[in-house]
């Protein structure tokens, strides 16, 4: 997908930005604070219609406005054009497809496929659980309909059997009433944990071999799935059942403990939990392997190219090696790039847009 205009109202510290970036290599150039990151931030909004980083729209609201507008149009390798358009105002949130008013905004999930490298991803290889959830939610929202569909139902669902599993704790509620929300919780919770499995295994092979190109030296990373329990992965009857036998652990502790929401992704390097051993090197080589898998497997499961979101991306590759990984793919699609200053020769089809305060100038 190319994104050949933006526009963006009261968003951020933009107050009014209409630009038009070119179909390679876009490098937003400016110091600290000057609205870099918020730039990516919008582009990031028109393709997950939610962000990276802000917790609620609210947050995207330029201070002393009361809503922000975001615009983008696109087109795809067939040359097909579309505008999708985002608008938030006083705590409500209208998304439109070529002027049409989408109802359920999770369906527009994937039209425009992205791949975001940003400073915070190292927690993906460090940080909690939750942080590998997200990395895999990411992906196959874009990827499968379906996958977002059934991630939604599910935390629908679990945050009204947890409140039921503290009305039976204050003898308000029964545990047989549990049963009902079991089925449903097994059926959404059950296709997410499958599709995530199913990601894991095809991706096994593919990451072995990104991780021993990247490697500095002979090294074998393998990812593997650890979910709560695996008959929960297998279908939903093995969901029931590891519902019910866990049931009077979830009665004490008043919480859903099988399901998505307990996932977590190993990586072993070399044998070893690559989170507790591997070096900073090491994991930036894990994070850089994942995020180029991420990018292949966007590409083709969307039959289009995604739009790579560099975020400081030169402070955060210090080898040569990986930078020249993250240049090689920068060669193939289109691109946005963040950083304090130009790196290296420019060549003669990249734009370039300084950004000061807000504003953006054109001076490539
Ligand atoms: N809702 C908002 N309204 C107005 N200004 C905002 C809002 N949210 C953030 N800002 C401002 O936007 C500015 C730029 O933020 P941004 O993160 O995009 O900077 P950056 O150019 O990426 O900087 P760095 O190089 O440090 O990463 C900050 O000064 C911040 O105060
Ligand atoms: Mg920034």
């Amino acid at each position: 997908m190319i994104l050949h205009r933006l526009q963006l109202t009261h968003f951020r510290n933009f107050a009014s930005l209409d630009i038009q970036p070119g179909p390679g290599k876009n490098y937003f150039i400016g110091e600290n604070g000057q609205g870099k990151t918020n730039l990516l931030e919008s582009i990031y909004c028109l393709g997950l219609i939610k962000s990276f980083r802000a917790s609620s729209d609210l947050e995207l609201v330029q201070k002393g406005t009361t809503g922000y507008q975001i615009s983008g149009e696109i087109y795809n390798e067939l040359s097909v054009h579309h505008k999708v358009a985002i608008v938030y105002n006083q705590g409500r949130k209208a998304v439109s497809f070529d002027g049409k008013k989408i109802a359920r905004h999770a369906s527009l999930v994937g039209q425009l496929p992205i791949v975001l490298f940003n400073p915070e991803d190292h927690r993906i290889t460090s940080g909690s659980p939750s942080e590998r959830r997200r990395f895999l939610d990411i992906i196959l929202s874009q990827s499968h309909k379906s996958y977002l569909a059934s991630l939604q139902e599910f935390q629908k669902i679990l945050k009204h059997r947890n409140r039921l599993l503290v009305n039976i704790r204050e003898g308000n509620s029964k545990p047989d009433e549990l049963d009902a929300w079991d089925w449903n919780l097994a059926k959404s919770g059950h296709h997410v944990m499958a599709m995530r499995k199913a990601f894991i295994e095809r991706i096994q092979g593919p990451l072995k071999d990104i991780y021993a190109r990247i490697a500095a030296r002979p090294a074998e990373l393998v990812i593997r799935y650890s979910p709560s329990d695996e008959n929960a992965a297998t279908d939903a009857q093995g969901f029931i059942s590891a519902l019910q036998s866990h049931r009077q652990a979830e009665l004490l502790r008043q919480q859903t403990l099988i399901g998505p929401h307990r996932d977590d992704v190993i990586f072993y390097l070399n044998g070893m939990d690559a989170r507790r051993h591997a070096s900073r090197g090491e994991q930036k080589s894990i994070l850089l392997a994942l995020k180029l898998i991420e990018y292949d497997y966007l590409k083709e499961s969307s039959e289009t190219l995604p739009l790579l979101l560099l975020d400081d991306i030169y402070s955060e590759l210090d080898e040569k090696r990986q930078s020249r990984v993250v240049e090689q793919l920068m060669q193939i699609g289109q691109s946005f790039i963040t950083s304090t200053h130009i790196h290296g020769d420019l060549d003669q089809a990249s734009t370039v847009f300084k950004i000061v305060q807000g504003t953006l100038e054109q001076i490539h």
